[in-house]
């Protein structure tokens, strides 16, 4: 193509130096490393400008209508960490798991509000910026898990937070094994626990194809 423009491209993409010795991780590792953690590192502190990194990735990105209806609380151990603990639930679908395990809880938050009633055009901009933000934390040495089991009118008084939290996005350093397992239709799609690693069974191509 004239005047290397794929090259150049490239470059504006992926920064100077992409594919000259420098590389940088395939998006598919990103999402393959894109799991739900739900323990911690506990000697591990998440700073704030650490979540501040991962919120911006949503100044970058589309919006219904462009209205950018989604607003972000940042908090970083403390009280309000503590608070917020108090008021999510981890693997709902695994009580039995009692998680998170005492020493592994994570510590830092991003609550994900919105300026309007939830309505589906928001929640298509809110799986957006998680999908965005958890790939940042990843890239970033960062892992987390989104909460969408939580007490949402307790978690607003809680924190004096101005609008109705949608979703809580928790992170840290992970320190669990996350395998994914291929399954088919009619398989169970529930996760499980086997030999200290976390197993996700995922459809395959040809069962998601229609
Ligand atoms: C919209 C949404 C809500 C979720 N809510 C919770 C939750 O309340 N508690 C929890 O432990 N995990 C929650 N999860 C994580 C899912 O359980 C997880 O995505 C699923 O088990 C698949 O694992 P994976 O993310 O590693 O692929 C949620 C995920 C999504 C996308």
């Amino acid at each position: 193509m004239a005047d290397n423009y794929l090259e150049k491209r490239h470059e504006e993409v992926f920064g100077k130096g992409a594919g000259k010795g420098i590389s940088r991780p395939s998006l598919d590792s990103l999402l393959l490393k894109n799991r739900s953690y739900r323990g911690f590192d506990g000697s591990y502190d998440v700073l704030p400008r650490q979540l501040d990194t991962i919120v911006s990735v949503n100044t970058k990105l589309g919006s219904g209508m462009n209205a950018q209806r989604l607003r972000f609380r940042c908090i970083c151990g403390g009280e309000d960490a503590s608070k917020v603990l108090s008021l999510i639930k981890l693997a709902g679908a695994h009580p039995e798991w009692g998680l998170p395990l005492p020493g592994t809880e994570p510590r830092a938050f991003i609550i994900v509000c919105a300026t309007c009633e939830e309505n589906p055009i928001v929640d298509i901009d809110l799986g957006m910026s998680l999908e965005a933000m958890t790939l940042k934390a990843v890239e970033m040495g960062l892992g987390g898990v989104i909460v969408r089991c939580f007490d949402a009118a307790a978690l607003r008084e809680a924190l004096s937070l101005p609008l109705q939290p949608l979703i809580v996005l928790a992170l840290g350093k992970p320190i669990e094994r996350i395998s994914l397992v291929p399954v088919h239709e009619g398989d169970s799609l529930k996760y499980y626990r086997e030999d200290g690693v976390h197993y996700v069974p995922k459809l395959t191509l040809e069962d998601i194809k229609i």
